[in-house]
């Protein structure tokens, strides 16, 4: 209970807000806060702050998400969201913007990094048998000719016969694809665009933009299989900057001119390429699929198992059905709902110039199902065509049979920032009660990992506050938030994904403890304070944070 006292100090009379509260069966005295010289204007401000409270009070105990849907929200809508919370801006659009181009703003970065540092967490550090590079941005443009990219990647602009609208369309897409409306494209008219951004070295010319990291690793291939000492079947991985001059860039970050790949090249042994060691465990694992049979047909998806897909020669062999696999993984991994997940086997008049088979992982967004991952069996083209153009041996040594071999590589190749689509499309919910976006991300990728509050707006609670802020600060990315009713803190979070809300009130500073508040479900528990980096740490790698405290309220859905 609250109340206002009047002391006398040095003559003059002041008037505080004092509580009383019975703790462990003790009644014990605080104050609250300096109120006035007057009492008239005590009182006031007295009320106020009573008022203040009992309504964060009530709101702390009133949290509940009591009814939450999955919103499925158009692209133009994840975009004014993106916008409106700090994730991505468009690129220059103070001066109107550069279509193709994205900033990526103070909760977008995080999103971004967690994203790229979970890709590299399980390609890279989780295995033996992966190491990571990272090539540069502009290399020797004859990298470029020998890949095949300077004179193969290219698009059409072609305009609609009947609408008129401008499309994009491939060379073997001529007389196959149809505009939105039903009309003919005018191929007669057909103009080629490059997608490679020029540019210039120097004195010594021309030169790209990459556009593909891959190129990269097969450059650098045999300096890597030499100094990092890997011995077939090996990866190399690598995540960065692409570019590509798209001429119809759009659906936000989805076809951007300059974007992010994690890309992953396995290299093989040709002879062994069907010996990878832990088939059993996964070909019984099933997928659904648009088989590229089905696409001609027009036929349905199907929920094939590995090893049906390798019998039907849609994997040429089992380290790619491997890879396809680990990769889709990943997504479940990370929280993915895997019904919005399905496989695309390329049909063979869309396989690229260096692929034999290829199956990409595609999302069902709002604007249809569309491919956010793309794997290829590449066999021996890149190594063999960069053996050919620099005249370098690209080949190792078997060293049981002594003989000089050029790998089949695997390829898994991820966008960064469809990635980023993917994981915001899936998070998004929306809590009816308390009419406010929940972004359920897995807490790996959440931008911020936890946000301090003191309950009310009192030296001692937002001294500690302080504290606890400065000591996760040392492992956590974490916010300090004062302002505002508590609901409008938790609600400000919830949008931002942040998993755990800790509240520091009168208990903290007695028992030492807080309460932290899992984002999903609005349940609380108390965590004592010197647990609550173990915690957090736990709960960050998988484990509720539900089960590492004492529930404070019982908020179930
Ligand atoms: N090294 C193979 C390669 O680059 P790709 O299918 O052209 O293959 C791989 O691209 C992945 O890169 C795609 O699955 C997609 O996630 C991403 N990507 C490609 N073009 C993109 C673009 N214009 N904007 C954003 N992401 C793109």
């Amino acid at each position: 209970m609250a109340f206002i006292v009047k002391k006398k100090i040095n003559g003059k009379e002041y008037y505080y807000l004092n509580e009383t509260k019975r703790i462990n069966g003790k009644v014990k005295t605080k104050t609250l806060a300096y109120l006035d010289k007057s009492k008239k204007e005590a009182e006031k401000k007295a009320k106020e702050i009573i008022k203040n409270l009992n309504k964060n009070k009530k709101e702390v105990i009133q949290d509940k998400i009591s009814e939450m849907e999955k919103k499925d929200i158009t692209i133009n809508e994840l975009s004014v969201f993106c916008k409106r919370k700090g994730f991505v801006y468009q690129s220059g659009e103070i001066y109107g913007g550069l279509a193709g181009f994205w900033d990526f703003g103070h909760l977008g970065v995080e999103l971004k990094n967690n994203i790229k540092k979970e890709w590299w967490n399980y390609h890279v550090y989780q295995r033996d048998d992966v190491v990571g590079i990272d090539g540069s941005i502009i290399t020797h443009p004859k990298v470029w000719e020998a890949s095949g990219h300077v004179g193969n990647f290219n698009d059409f602009f072609v305009v609609c016969k009947n609408c008129k609208k401008p499309g994009k369309i491939a060379q073997n897409e001529f007389g196959k694809i149809k505009c939105e409306c039903g009309g003919e494209y005018d191929i007669a008219n057909a103009k080629k665009f490059d997608l490679m951004f020029k540019t210039n070295v120097g004195e010594s010319g021309e030169a790209f933009l990459r556009p593909e990291t891959a190129q990269l690793i097969f450059s650098n291939f045999k300096s890597v299989y030499e100094n990092a000492r890997m011995k077939l079947p090996f990866g190399i991985a690598q995540s960065g900057k692409a570019f590509r001059n798209e001429i119809a860039p759009r659906d936000f970050l989805f076809r951007s001119r300059e974007f992010e790949q994690m890309e992953l090249q396995f290299f093989v042994d040709p002879n062994k390429i069907n010996d990878y060691p832990y088939y059993n465990k996964i070909e019984k694992y099933k997928i659904k699929i648009l088989t590229a049979s089905a696409q001609e047909d027009k036929g349905e998806e199907s929920f094939l198992s590995i090893s049906e897909m390798v019998e039907k020669g849609i994997f040429k062999n089992k380290w790619h059905a491997y890879w396809l696999y680990n990769s889709y993984k990943w997504f479940l991994d990370l929280g993915i709902d895997e019904k919005n997940l399905r496989l695309r086997e390329h049909r063979k008049d869309e396989l690229s110039h260096y692929a034999k088979s290829a199956v990409d992982i595609e999302y069902k967004f709002s604007f249809g199902w569309k491919e956010i991952f793309g794997s290829h069996d590449r066999g021996q083209f890149d190594l063999g065509e960069h053996e050919k153009f620099s005249k370098k041996d690209m080949k190792v040594l078997d060293e049981e049979t002594g003989e000089k071999i050029l790998p089949n590589v695997i390829e898994a190749s991820f966008g960064v920032e469809r990635a980023f689509l993917v994981f915001m499309s899936d998070s998004y919910f929306y809590d009816k009660a308390r009419e406010n976006i929940i972004l359920k991300l897995n807490p790996k990728l959440s931008p911020i990992k936890a946000a301090v509050f003191p309950i009310v707006k009192k030296k001692e609670f937002e001294k500690l506050s302080e504290e606890i802020v400065a000591e996760l600060k040392k492992e956590f990315n974490v916010v300090y938030d004062k302002s505002g009713s508590i609901g409008r803190r938790y609600a400000r979070n919830d949008e931002a994904g942040t998993p755990y809300c800790i509240t520091i009130d009168d208990e903290s500073l007695i028992k030492k403890n807080v309460t932290v508040r899992w984002r999903d479900t609005g349940e609380q528990v108390r965590i004592k304070i010197k647990d609550l980096k173990d915690s957090l740490r736990k709960s960050i790698d998988g484990e509720s944070i539900l089960n590492l405290g004492k529930l404070v309220n019982t908020r179930k859905k």
